[in-house]
């Protein structure tokens, strides 16, 4: 165990392979130490909350503005982790754009309203509502942040087979009650439009390596490739060290490979109940093999971009909250100390480096 503001650094063991993120919140940053860590361990970063339609939309400043379409945004939160980043030299993930959680309601309702039973708008109107916001999100971020953010989660989460709707698409959700699967291609052509050069558009899921999951998911990628609209997956990559099947997980990330798609793993953690040296040695030759995997995929010319982990440290995972239970899912513990894991990622590393030299 290290203190991992001395350890080597994750993000340099990586370099020459794909970047190395982690999901951060505004509270980390407001902790020196927890600044000192990402700066040292990470190359890219992606905000827990902060750049999420939720965080962002304003309702009372958007009444104000009496426009039917264009809403009126707060960046306050958002600017601040961008700047951070910016001063540290780290690369930004957006997360997200369009996603079913964590965006109000009333962003759906006609007259902005924010009664729980207010009507909602009809679908041209939310597809004009969704394109003015993205390419308003887009134009702040690029204008006052350029070359930052190298790749933008467009949708999230729009499949889940298992809500029985046409072509696996999620029906709980307001953006597919408002327009149909419309929304989807929709999203990207707006982001196509306002993207800097250079910036890739994501698709971000999870289970997506599951078959009936990931057939619905190619479907929706084939679409979007069909007219150059999406140029990445990623795979949250929330396992668990009870079920985990890497092979599936291999499997799967082949086949998005062979679509000629970048692939991030975007929101990696393995949920793990026990601290103890058992259950921790356990998670690192999990994590171990898991890199070991990601580096072979691109040896075999897989496009693999980022590897981001949801999280910095044990001590604020959402899996706690998430499974009700206790979870040392990450690769450093609270006490910002370098865990087996964190070796096993860094030996990964080097196994790749020697199985690349053989090559
Ligand atoms: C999903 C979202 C993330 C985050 C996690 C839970 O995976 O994509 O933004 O909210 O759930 O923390």
């Amino acid at each position: 165990m290290q203190d991992a503001c001395l350890a080597p650094s994750l993000g340099e063991a990586y370099r020459e392979h794909f970047l190395i993120g982690a999901a951060v919140n505004a509270h980390m940053l407001r902790d020196e130490q927890y600044q000192r860590l990402i700066r040292r361990q990470f190359t890219s970063i992606t905000a827990e909350n902060e750049m999420k339609p939720e965080s962002l939309l304003d309702r009372e400043a958007t009444l104000a503005l009496g426009d039917p379409i264009r809403c009126a945004l707060r960046f306050d939160l958002a600017d601040r982790m961008l700047s951070f980043a910016q001063a540290c030299g780290i690369r930004v993930r957006y997360h997200t754009i369009v996603w079913h959680n964590q965006t109000p309601r009333w962003f759906f309702a006609e007259g902005w309203s924010d009664a729980p039973d207010a009507p909602l708008a009809d679908t041209e109107t939310v597809l004009s509502r969704q394109e003015a916001y993205i390419l308003q999100v887009m134009e702040h971020v690029n204008r006052v942040f350029p070359g930052l953010v190298y790749c933008w989660d467009v949708v999230n989460e729009a499949v889940e087979p298992a809500q029985g709707g046409p072509d696996g698409l999620r029906t709980h959700s307001l953006w597919y009650q408002t327009t149909g699967s419309a929304f989807l291609a929709h999203a990207f052509r707006a982001a196509r439009k306002g993207q800097a050069e250079g910036q890739l558009l994501f698709y971000n899921d999870y289970n997506s390596y599951f078959p009936e999951k990931q057939e619905a998911i190619l479907k929706v990628l084939k679409n979007l490739q069909a007219e150059h609209l999406v140029d990445g997956m990623g795979m949250q990559t929330h396992l668990d060290i009870g079920s985990l099947d890497l092979p599936a997980f291999e499997t799967g990330a082949r086949a998005y490979a062979k679509m000629g798609l970048t692939l991030h793993i975007t929101e990696m953690d393995i949920h793990c109940p026990g601290a103890d040296e058992e259950s921790q040695a356990l998670l690192a030759k999990a994590y171990g093999d898991f890199f070991a995997m990601l580096l072979r995929l691109q040896r075999e010319g897989a496009k693999i971009g980022c590897a981001t982990l949801w999280g910095v440290t044990d001590q604020y995972t959402w899996l706690r909250f998430f499974r009700k239970q206790e979870s040392y899912p990450l690769l450093f513990s609270g006490e910002l100390k370098t865990k087996p894991a964190f070796d096993a990622v860094m030996d990964a590393a080097k196994a790749g480096e020697a199985a690349a030299a053989r090559w």
